[in-house]
């Protein structure tokens, strides 16, 4: 505010040194009267230069303090699944975040694409036709980002993905053709990587039954989705990056589900009962599935099977506190919504943003799980 004031000084004072020059010309000859009014009608357009750049950093620096003119923005959220635990924190914190820089929730409206490319398609859709400002959008298929960036960028409206990353060519363009997209996410590889670290960091690197290799099954989120391709590699990675020899039971797609979980890790442990040593989840919806399933079984977590996820939701990090489940993996919600709200702002402003906004994931066990409850609130 303070640089928008000096502005306004510097002008008034450039109108007056400016007027103050006509008035003298015009004691001269006629000549020189007509050169002092060509003078006065440049001193003049002057003014009005200098007041509309003015009001404009006055508008920029208003801006920039937080202000009012946040609140007369429209804001258009798409999120692929609202009944997605992890999504439905991320959108709630989403929401009361928009709200405490300044837009009014009359002006925030977020969207359930229900899993559907199509559905959420059109949803983008009228969101172009209702003349939002700016769209956040959690894709149903990262692969349609394509397509859903050249709908929204030929409407002129700037756009952040989150949470599903368009692949590298499509993040590629956006630098390329200088579009105003970016994408606000974690790396899933430093989850996956993550989670078989808890693992080989335990005192029998996750071999239970001393054979000498990890028996494991993985159940993966939605298969188009790079989080699961990349933790699903990840976990298994980081386990012969330790030197541990590993062996795969089962793999199964649980769509990030806690439900279809139950059911497989339910099918597997009938199938490969106590060979199971280590169940991988994509995240922890599921994990809280095959948690279920491993106690229907009469097994338990620390001692018969290890169990991992990742998302650090908050009924996982309690059953990481009672041992009932061996690790989980923090995907900040919180700094992921802010970064993608900031970044709309930013566009609003005028401004641009890089176009990969990173977030970094936290292993959590035992250890510092108490810490990770207190910062979830
Ligand atoms: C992941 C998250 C999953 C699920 C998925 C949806 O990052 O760990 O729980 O929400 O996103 O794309």
């Amino acid at each position: 505010m303070k640089k928008a004031l000096s502005i306004l000084t510097v002008s008034a004072m450039a109108v007056s040194m400016l007027a103050g020059c006509g008035s003298s010309n015009t004691a001269a000859t006629t000549a020189a009267a007509t050169e002092a009014a060509k003078t006065e009608v440049a001193a003049t357009e002057a003014a009005k230069t200098e007041t509309a750049a003015a009001t404009e950093a006055a508008t920029a620096a208003a801006a920039e303090a937080g202000a009012t003119d946040l609140a007369d923005k429209k804001v258009g959220v798409c999120i692929y699944q609202f009944s997605d635990n992890f999504m439905t924190l991320f959108r709630t914190e989403l929401q009361s975040y928009l709200e405490s820089l300044g837009f009014k929730p009359e002006n925030i409206s977020i969207v359930d694409g229900a899993n559907d490319q199509a559905t959420q398609t059109n949803q983008i859709q009228n969101f172009i036709t209702s003349g939002v400002d700016v769209l956040i959008i959690n894709p149903v298929n990262s692969s349609s980002a394509a397509t859903i960036t050249d709908m929204v960028t030929a409407a002129n409206i700037p756009l952040v993905y989150i949470n599903r990353e368009p692949d590298e060519q499509e993040e590629k363009r956006w630098a390329d053709e200088n579009m105003n997209v970016t994408y606000v996410g974690c790396d899933a590889r430093q989850s996956g990587t993550m989670q078989g670290e808890i693992v080989a960091d335990l005192e029998n690197k996750g071999d239970i039954n001393g054979d000498g290799k990890v028996s494991y099954i993985m159940i993966e989120g939605d298969p188009e989705n790079v989080d699961a391709q990349y933790r699903t590699e990840f976990s298994v990675k980081a386990l012969k990056d330790a030197g541990i020899e590993v062996e795969e039971l089962d793999d199964q797609v649980g769509n990030w589900d806690q439900a279809q979980a139950q059911s497989l890790v339910a099918n597997s442990l009938a199938q490969h009962g106590k060979d199971i040593e280590v169940v991988f989840c994509n995240n922890d919806a599921m994990a809280l599935g095959a948690l279920q399933a491993i106690e229907a079984a009469g097994e338990t977590v620390g001692t018969d099977v290890y169990l991992l996820g990742v998302d650090a939701l908050q009924e996982a990090c309690e059953n990481v506190k009672s041992g009932k489940q061996t690790g989980t993996v923090f995907n900040d919600h919180i700094s992921q919504s802010h970064s993608a709200a900031d970044a709309a702002v930013k566009y609003l402003k005028g401004e641009t943003n890089d176009h990969y906004i990173g977030c970094d994931y936290v292993k959590v066990t035992t250890s510092n799980v108490d810490d990770i409850l207190a910062s979830l609130g």
